[in-house]
Order: C-alpha cells, then sequence, then structure tokens
C-alpha cells in the first residue's frame, strides 16, 4: 500500500478542514494509506504524524482551525532541517505529501519535490494572494466575518455620529480589503496596490460627503498599509469627526467555513490526490474562472496577480 502525508502550513484558514477530509477520503477510497502530519513542517521533520481513515474526518467539514494545527517553521527552511524531512519521508516510504497553505509552505513543498519527495500544494490562506489561483481557501469565510463585525461597528458608529477607521488582514495585499470594503459600504478604502493621497483621498472625500448630509464614516485600511490610530487621530483633528481605531486581528481567521470555502476545499482536496494518484508531484491546485487547474510549483511561484483596479475606482464612485 502506497503511503501519503497531508499538512497544514502558515497561517490556518477555515475550510482546511474540508480540504483535510477530501484529502483522506479520497486518499483511502483509492487504496492510499494517509498520515496525518501534525503542525505543518514541524511534524515532517520529527515524524510527529499518524495514520487516519474515512472516521478520523467526521465532523470537521463545519469547524474552523484545521485539526492537523499549523505552524511556520523556520527550522524547516534551514539544509539540515530540510534533510530531517526527507530522512523520515524516506522512513515512512511516503511517496507523496499534499500541502495546504500559502506561498511559503509551497517554497517547502517545492524544495522537497526537487529533492524527490513529489509535493502538490493546495491554495489554504485568507489572504487570496496566492498569485496561480483567483481564489485561496478562507478567504470568503474572512471576508463574511470582518463584514459582520465592520456591520456592528456601523451600529455604534452612527449612534454616536463617528468614524470608524478598520485594520483589516491580507498581509502585503488588498483583496480582503477591497472587497468587504465595498461590502461595507466603506467611504474610503485604502490598499497597498493603489497610492493614495491621505488629505484627498481620506479627509476631502468625508468632507463633500459632510455637506451632502453623512455624519458617521467607515474607513477600511488593508494591514499592508497599517497606521490606523494615527489615521484616526488626524481624521478626528482634520474633520472634526470623532473617530475611532479598531485592528480586526485574528478573528478573522477564525469561524465556520462559508459554503464557498467547504466547496473550494473539498474540491482542492480532491484533485491533490487525483495527481498523486497519477504519479504526479510537484504541482500546485488553483482556481482559474472557476475551473480547478494545476501548475508546476516553480512555474506558480513566479506568477503575478492583480488586483482588480475597476473594482477598486467602482467602489470610490458609489461610495460617496
Ligand atoms: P504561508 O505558507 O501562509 O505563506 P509562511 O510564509 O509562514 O506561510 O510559510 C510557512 C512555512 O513554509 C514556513 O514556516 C517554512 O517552514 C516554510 N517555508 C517558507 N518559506 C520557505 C522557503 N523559502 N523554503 C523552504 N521552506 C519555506
Ligand atoms: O496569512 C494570513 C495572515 O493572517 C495574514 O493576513 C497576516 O498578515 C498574518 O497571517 C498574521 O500572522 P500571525 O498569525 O503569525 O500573526
Amino acid at each position: 500500500m502506497k503511503t501519503i502525508g497531508v499538512l497544514t502550513s502558515g497561517g490556518d484558514a477555515p475550510g482546511m478542514n474540508a480540504a483535510i477530509r477530501a484529502v483522506v477520503r479520497a486518499g483511502c477510497e483509492n487504496g492510499f494509506r494517509v498520515m496525518g502530519i501534525r503542525r505543518g513542517y514541524n511534524g515532517l521533520m520529527y515524524g510527529d504524524m499518524y495514520e487516519m481513515n474515512l472516521r478520523s474526518v467526521s465532523n470537521i467539514i463545519n469547524r474552523g482551525g484545521t485539526i492537523l494545527y499549523s505552524a511556520r517553521s523556520p527550522e524547516f527552511k534551514t539544509e539540515e532541517g530540510m534533510q530531517k524531512a526527507i530522512d523520515v519521508c524516506k522512513e515512512m516510504d511516503m511517496q507523496g505529501v499534499v500541502v495546504i497553505g500559502g506561498d511559503g509552505s509551497f517554497r517547502g513543498a517545492r524544495d522537497l519535490s526537487l529533492r524527490g519527495v513529489p509535493c502538490v500544494g493546495v491554495p489554504g490562506t485568507i489572504d487570496n494572494d496566492i498569485a496561480c489561483s483567483d481564489y485561496t481557501i478562507g478567504y470568503d469565510t474572512a471576508m463574511n466575518t470582518v463584514m459582520e463585525m465592520v456591520d456592528r461597528l456601523r451600529d455604534t458608529s452612527e449612534s454616536h455620529d463617528r468614524c470608524s477607521v478598520v485594520e483589516v488582514m491580507g498581509r502585503r495585499a488588498g483583496y480582503i480589503a477591497l472587497n468587504s470594503g465595498i461590502a461595507c459600504g466603506a467611504t474610503t478604502i485604502l490598499i497597498p496596490e493603489v497610492e493614495f493621497d491621505f488629505e484627498k483621498d481620506v479627509v476631502e472625500r468625508m468632507r463633500r460627503t459632510q455637506k451632502t448630509g453623512k455624519r458617521h464614516f467607515i474607513i477600511i485600511v488593508a494591514e499592508g498599509i497599517g497606521g490606523v490610530d494615527e489615521m484616526a487621530k488626524r481624521i478626528q483633528e482634520e474633520t472634526g469627526v470623532e473617530s475611532r481605531a479598531t485592528v480586526l486581528g485574528h478573528v478573522q481567521r477564525g469561524g465556520s467555513p462559508t459554503v464557498r470555502d467547504r466547496v473550494a476545499g473539498s474540491k482542492m482536496g480532491y484533485k491533490a490526490v487525483e495527481l498523486l494518484k497519477a504519479g504526479i508531484g510537484n504541482r500546485v491546485v488553483a482556481m482559474q474562472k472557476d475551473a480547478l487547474v494545476d501548475y508546476d510549483i516553480f512555474e506558480a511561484l513566479n506568477m503575478k496577480k492583480s488586483i482588480d483596479l475597476d473594482l477598486y475606482k467602482l467602489a470610490h464612485e458609489i461610495s460617496i
């Protein structure tokens, strides 16, 4: 019986459990022995893994986080760490590993593949910042969480005629900020992909809408821009509108996954096993215009992704 492994690495994302479930179920049904590797590459280096069966993944499709736990593992990036992982893979006669995570995790998967352990990457991150894929597992749930939280902030901002300046996650990318900003009716959305002028794009826009009777405001700021405390102070000084800063933080990573993330996780996990079954490694599963495709990891890591600038323009035109 051939053995494959599955691990989750980097920041956890809602829907990773759906992907694990799909890998385990598809793996078992296709005659593989499936090892669940704990805490990302740490588990691979130290042999922290267990054999999973059809029932090991019961009742997890609805759960946020990852039942395999996740970790950032600096040791794995060293030559010694990588060798430890290869030795464990040889010992376990591992014929392939499904790596659910982001770009960093895929770099590790590429290195393992180059050293003879075929890996397949599955994009799992709330940031949606993986270039080869239109969609990453966890993104939709995170945006819905942001929307729910900002709706709550809107209630209190409206009651007090205040401005809420909200920082949302996304690492260096503005996807969460842009789309949740539209969904929350933010007056201004600031993202790293678009240059902005604080006076013109924040203060003047607020003044203009104040003249039309607007009294409370939502400003969404991507974490790649940051500085929400300072912004809130400046807004208060320059517009006279009492302002509060909120950093939403890790609440955005938790919670029960949405339909979209459960389905995306299931499809991508299943596809990863199909590839390993066909003896194909060093690939990343990706979503392109709703179709499931796969790329060479090296090629995938060199791809570029751009944000929808028309959507950004639209957001600002309709939120005035
Ligand atoms: P993500 O996968 O979400 O981008 P990280 O960038 O933290 O998260 O990467 C997760 C893990 O992948 C790291 O802790 C490390 O073990 C491994 N990794 C990251 N970059 C590399 C690299 N250049 N080479 C080998 N492994 C890497
Ligand atoms: O990649 C997911 C993410 O939540 C980013 O949005 C954020 O920049 C980062 O991870 C936070 O990492 P940590 O959980 O290590 O604080």
